[in-house]
């Protein structure tokens, strides 16, 4: 068949579609640029929040009525919004072909040929084990996701990944490393570890190394750069920060979802930490990682947050002063604890209290990317855009690089210099370019 993937969600999303994609291809399917092209359109979806169900569900709409009026399609649903009720009752609405968990992506090949021999429906739900196992080919870019584990075992009172995603469980190192090499081998310049939490690798089997121990290893292949995501304060060890001060390749850039800074909010969220316990760690990490970029993900309005409550939040905001954050309104997800056990507040309130966050959040990103101007930073450059003045690029701390599109001729890594600063975006020209061996790569 001719197949289009369409990616909602997180990184392990992108992972997972990455995954899909060389399934399909291994099986003899066609991956096309456009969804116009494609008899198989395969929705990758994300289900944290009403709005990315929304968007599936208006996508979905569009297909149904090209469907109506002729067009040959299969229509997928795949990702975390498949695996649960909810999407199970959209996709039987819309006449989806193929429900597919996150824990059965590799499944797809199965799906797809028995709809091309002519069965009407393919469904599969289950978590399987072989997935901790299943080697993924580097992909054609110069940035790789490695998806180290997969599952959530907390029960943060509003989130719906511990549905969608179940339990946790730690791929086996040696996977984890034969990607890496093999990402390395494909000319990739930076790596991306991924888990829901992924400072728990291990804890739940015996005889698996730490994180910290994970960390170093796939930095021992020498890849240029070395980054992860998402920790989750618990079980942030101070051998993870140490790991990240001393080694090169690892990236100064830490992502440690506070969620809220009050106590009681915590509480309520199910946490599993003190603002005290959270600030502790964030001392820890100024003192020892130089230059350290650190972001945080905010949810503004958890039912039964006062005024005051939020207060503690934006002085916790003043106490951390966050290079970057993502900010949320609370998103009442059915299935959760929360949206069964707490009464949602006017989504006003939610936004006004979003509004202020940003506000404040613009102020110190600004504040921390002065900091950079009239100085040398890595960037990596993986996209050169068809038009524009300016083509962009990452640091190696996570910044959103910009700089003139004629100094760019091919992708990789180069030295930019820092011009100016403002609070989402650093703009620079470049002094040299740094990658040794890159691939054909041209975008
Ligand atoms: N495992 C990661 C987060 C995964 S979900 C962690 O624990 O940090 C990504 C982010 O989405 C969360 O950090 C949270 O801020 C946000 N989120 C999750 N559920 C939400 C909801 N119901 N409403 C609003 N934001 C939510
Ligand atoms: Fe969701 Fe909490 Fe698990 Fe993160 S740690 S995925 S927020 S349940
Ligand atoms: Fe969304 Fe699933 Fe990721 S719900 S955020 S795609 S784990």
């Amino acid at each position: 068949m001719r197949a289009n993937i369409i990616t909602y969600g997180c990184q392990m999303n992108e992972y997972d579609s990455h995954t899909i994609k060389s399934e399909l291809v291994a099986g003899g399917h066609d991956m096309v640029d456009h969804p116009s092209d494609a008899n198989l359109i395969i929705l990758n979806t994300c289900a944290v929040r009403g709005k990315p169900v929304e968007k599936v569900i208006t996508q979905l709409g569009e297909l149904r009525k090209e469907r109506r009026q002729g067009r040959d399609l299969t229509i997928a649903l795949m990702g975390c919004l498949a695996q649960l009720e909810e999407g199970q009752v959209i996709a039987k609405k819309f006449g989806v072909d193929i429900l597919i968990g996150p824990g059965a992506i590799t499944d797809v090949l199965d799906a797809v040929n028995e709809i091309e021999a002519g069965k009407k429906q393919y469904t599969s739900l289950e978590f399987k084990s072989h997935l901790e196992t299943h080697i993924t080919p580097a992909p054609n870019s110069l940035t790789g996701y490695l998806t180290i584990m997969r599952g959530c075992n907390h029960h943060c009172t509003y989130c719906i990944v511990p549905d969608t995603r179940g339990p946790e469980v730690s791929r086996p190192v040696d996977v984890i490393m034969q990607e890496a090499e093999a990402m390395k081998a494909a000319g990739i310049q930076e790596i991306y570890l991924l888990g829901q939490n992924v400072n728990s690798y291990g804890l739940e089997q015996n005889k698996l190394p730490s994180f910290a121990q994970i960390l170093k290893m796939v930095a021992s292949t020498g890849i240029p750069r070395v980054k992860f995501t998402t920790s989750h304060p618990m079980n942030f060890s101070s051998d993870v920060i140490d790991v990240i001060a001393e080694t090169e390749n690892i990236a100064n850039f830490i992502h440690l979802p506070v969620q809220s800074g009050s106590n009681k909010i915590l509480k309520r969220m199910a946490r599993e930490y003190t603002r005290e316990e959270y600030l502790k760690i964030i001392r820890e990490i100024r003192e020892k990682v130089e230059d350290v970029v650190i972001s945080t993900d905010i949810i503004a309005g958890f039912p039964g947050e006062t005024e005051a409550d939020f207060d503690e939040t934006l002085s916790l905001y003043e106490e951390v002063k966050y290079e970057h954050a993502y900010m949320f309104i609370y998103s009442a997800r059915p299935g959760t604890p929360s949206y069964k056990h707490f009464e949602d507040m006017p989504r006003k309130t939610k936004t006004d209290r979003l509004g202020k966050l940003i506000e404040r959040q613009k102020h110190w990103s600004l504040e921390s990317n002065r900091r950079y101007e009239g100085r040398n930073v890595r960037v990596l450059i993986k996209e050169i855009g068809q038009s524009g003045e300016y083509v962009m690029g990452y640091s190696d701390q996570n910044h959103t690089v910009l700089v003139p599109a004629e100094q760019i001729t091919k992708l990789g890594l180069y030295t930019v210099k820092i011009n100016t600063a403002t609070p989402h975006t650093l703009y620079g020209t470049v002094e040299g370019f740094k990658t040794e061996t890159i691939p054909l790569l041209m975008a």
